[in-house]
């Protein structure tokens, strides 16, 4: 979504200016094409140079600049741009942009522009709540302008309290939900993710290699595209995604109760978890010692929670995970046949760029119709992708 898009990253005047830069380097890497603007207080704070090393372009401050205005800079950056950023936004150019005024570059181009503005408010948490701030705020919202909420926090000015500028992470994720169209919005997805966890005794488990970097993945793009998510996810690492409802389990009769309780809502439900196939029959209590040179736990087979979804007689539209070492094509089609799916997502796990615990996945995707779609090797984030566009277009005809 990023890549190759117009961004214009309007910093102005607040000491978070410097966590502009971050953001700045976030959007670089991901391939857009960034133009800065600075208001004079920003630069204040911090210099020109810094964003126009790090964006490799000029960086923009004055209104009537002779060379930009060959081409009147403002109104050719203002249509130029896919997205507006603003970082810091502080109460004065929420103030300004609210009530019409063009006094400057980052403010005249804001006015001129078609493209979406993204504000990320940073303030003392007095200013946020003034009712004059909150007013103009509320303005621009219904107008469509789009915000990433401060954080609570220590501020700068001594001050505890809401104001905080968000994670440069977070406005990150703000800009990729500004550039994506809304077609899940209305939607319900449920997503599992990760690996489940089966107990032994107090200290030890049998579990698997997933790091749950898929279904997250799958949970930002669906909440970029406007659906309600909920994530059930077993034990992970990552953060949880903005604007994703989390339920955290354990095990693989947790995660049964909480999508069996929950699915009624749905109108998807994406099986990206590894959840383990058996767990012990009995949980110790009691730490296991090591009396003798072997020893055998018995197991049991856990719930098929894909299985028990696909039996439902008004089932969501169902996309499971066939995590394979051998046979892909084969084994995937045969459990989309056999629990009743309208799609599964193959990967070979015995890949090094694919599957567990890596950026990267390489999937065959197989649709109840008989057709099926090669994507290759891809991140993540761009499977996911690939992945909601099948959802997207398989609802619209379900
Ligand atoms: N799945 C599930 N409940 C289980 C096991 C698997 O809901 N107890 C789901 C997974 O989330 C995935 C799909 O079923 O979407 C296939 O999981 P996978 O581990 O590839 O296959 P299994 O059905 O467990 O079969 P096998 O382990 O024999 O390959």
């Amino acid at each position: 979504m990023i890549a190759n898009k117009k961004i214009i990253l309007g910093v102005c005047g607040g000491i978070a200016a410097y966590k502009a830069i971050e953001l700045l380097r976030l959007l670089t890497k991901a391939g857009a094409d960034v133009h800065v603007i600075m208001t004079r207080a920003a630069q204040e704070f911090v210099t020109p140079l810094t964003f126009q090393t790090l964006s490799s372009n000029p960086v923009h401050t004055e209104l009537f600049n002779l060379i930009a205005e060959q081409e009147i800079g403002h109104i050719s950056l203002a249509d130029q741009a896919d997205l507006f950023i603003v970082v810091p936004a502080t109460a004065n150019i929420i103030g300004k942009i609210a009530v019409g005024i063009a006094d400057d570059m980052l403010t005249t181009t804001i006015m001129a522009t078609k493209a979406p503005v993204l504000f990320a408010p940073a303030m003392n948490v007095n200013m946020f709540s003034n009712p004059i701030y909150q007013e103009n705020e509320h303005k621009l919202r219904r107008l469509g302008y789009l915000f990433v909420d401060p954080i609570r926090g220590s501020l700068a000015c001594g001050w505890e309290g809401e104001g905080k500028l968000a994670a440069p992470e977070a406005v990150f994720e703000g800009a990729h939900a500004a550039l994506t169209e809304k077609n899940l919005r209305g939607r319900t997805i449920l997503i599992t993710a990760g690996p489940t966890r089966e107990e032994i005794d107090p200290v030890r488990y049998i579990s698997n290699h997933s790091s749950g970097k898929m279904g997250y993945a799958l949970a930002r793009g669906a909440c970029r595209r406007g659906a309600n998510v909920l994530l059930i996810s077993g034990p992970t690492a990552l953060t949880k995604p903005d604007g994703v409802r989390v339920v955290a389990v354990t095990s693989a009769s947790e995660m049964q109760s909480e999508v069996m309780a929950r699915v009624s809502a749905c109108d998807v439900v994406i099986k990206a978890a590894a959840v383990a196939d058996y767990r012990p029959l009995v949980r110790n209590a009691l730490k296991i010692k090591k009396k003798t040179e072997s020893t055998t736990i018995e197991l049991v087979k856990n719930p098929d929670i894909l299985a028990e979804l696909g039996a439902m007689e008004q089932r969501p539209f169902l996309v499971g995970f066939a995590a394979e070492t051998d046979a892909l094509a084969e084994n995937a089609e045969k459990k989309m046949r056999e629990k009743n799916l309208d799609m599964i997502v193959g990967n070979d796990v015995s890949q090094i760029d694919a599957g567990f615990n890596v950026d990267t996945n390489r999937a065959l995707l197989f649709f109840r119709d008989g057709s099926s779609c090669d994507c290759g090797l891809m991140s993540k984030d761009q499977l996911a992708g690939a992945i909601l566009d099948h959802v997207v277009a398989r609802l619209q005809t379900r």
